[in-house]
């Protein structure tokens, strides 16, 4: 299958916008632009769509798709009740990067829900995927864009890497500004849970309404993990090392070479000015860089430039904790 590129220009009657509704609305599958990763979309109500998601990702069939829409109203022919404080949030972060995991009303395929009785829903702001919800009049499923275990897409060079040959056509609509995923929240309960760290932070939505924090998630960030669980995803091509203590990073970059191993670090624009390496991968200057560079850097780590990567550990403030979360998840140990 040819792949074709089209270039968003957000005006009106957009042709590329057009062509990729027209795809979504045959049953064809299109990745497009949000603003926090890049999905590859399909029409949520047609089973036979959605299973092509699965099959371009090489996607486990037992985790369920986020289904995208345009607006509230669309909401409520997809799910049953839910609690009155998901209109707050709605109100408060909606269009953003959060999703509400709500009690489905049967309308989105079992194939998008991995048959739970629950839908994760979620109004991206990005014009594009704005406007093709729109103009396509279907709520779309979309997982991130990459192959599966890879690190999420946040640009079309991305999504073309992952998925050239697989899907019908890819919506260039620029780079991702948050750059990581939705927070995804579980609204099934009297208290919102949020199953996901992501764009939107923790404080964020506790100012709002008060939340709690699985306690799993909480015991997640402070362990050391193994690799081969089944949290690990966003895996680079090289070896990733979380390293907690800053102080030590160049010692520890300089053991290494002494091993005669070529070494890059994962730092703060702050730290690389004290910093050397064989090859620097910059954060940025605050959570917020940090998070958009994120899964860029991750992609540029290959066996060309090093054999190893240290990843200096970063607060986990505002989105920071959604990055920290990655970096867990990516990195092969933390020291
Ligand atoms: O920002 C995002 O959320 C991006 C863009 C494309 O919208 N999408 C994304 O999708 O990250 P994906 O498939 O890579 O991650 C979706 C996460 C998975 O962890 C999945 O298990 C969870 O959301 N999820 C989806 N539906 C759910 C449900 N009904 N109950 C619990 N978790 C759900
Ligand atoms: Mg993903």
């Amino acid at each position: 299958m040819q792949t074709k590129q089209l270039y968003f220009q957000n005006k009106i009657n957009d042709p590329a916008i057009k062509k990729a509704a027209a795809f979504i609305r045959s049953g064809e599958i299109v990745a497009f632009p949000t603003e926090t990763v890049y999905g590859l979309g399909a029409d949520a109500t047609n089973a036979s769509a959605v299973e092509k998601i699965f099959r371009a990702k090489g996607r486990p069939g037992d985790n369920p798709l986020i289904v995208h829409i345009a607006d509230q109203s669309q909401m409520n022919s997809l799910v049953g009740d839910y609690p009155v404080y998901v209109d707050e949030l709605i109100k408060a972060f909606s269009p953003g990067p959060i999703t509400y995991v709500l009690n489905s009303n049967g309308t989105v395929s079992e194939r998008v829900t991995a048959g739970l009785d629950t839908v994760g829903i979620r109004i991206p702001s990005h014009p594009a995927a704005n406007n093709l919800l729109t103009i396509a009049k279907r709520p779309i499923a979309a997982p991130s864009a990459n192959l599966s275990g890879k690190p999420s897409p946040t640009n079309a060079g991305h999504v073309r890497q992952d998925m050239n040959g697989r899907i019908a056509a890819i919506l260039d609509g620029g780079a991702a500004n948050v750059g990581v995923e939705s927070t995804v929240i579980d609204c099934t309960g009297a208290y919102p849970v949020i199953l996901r760290h992501g764009g939107i932070s923790a404080a964020e939505i506790d100012e709002v309404i008060q939340i709690q924090t699985k306690q799993t998630e909480v015991e997640e960030l402070s362990k050391p993990k193994s690799p081969g669980t089944k949290y690990k995803h966003y895996v680079p091509d090289v070896s990733l090392i979380l390293v907690n203590d800053t102080i030590n990073l160049q010692e520890i970059i300089q053991t290494e070479q002494a091993n005669g191993k070529r070494v890059g670090a994962l730092v703060t624009d702050q730290t690389a000015q004290e910093i050397k390496a064989d090859k620097i991968y910059s954060y940025g200057k605050d959570e917020r860089e940090l998070a958009r560079h994120l899964y860029a850097n991750l992609r540029l780590m290959n066996r060309k430039d090093v054999d190893i990567v240290f990843a200096e550990k970063i607060t986990a403030d505002t989105v920071g904790h959604a990055v920290l979360d990655r970096l867990q998840r990516a990195a092969d140990s933390i020291i």
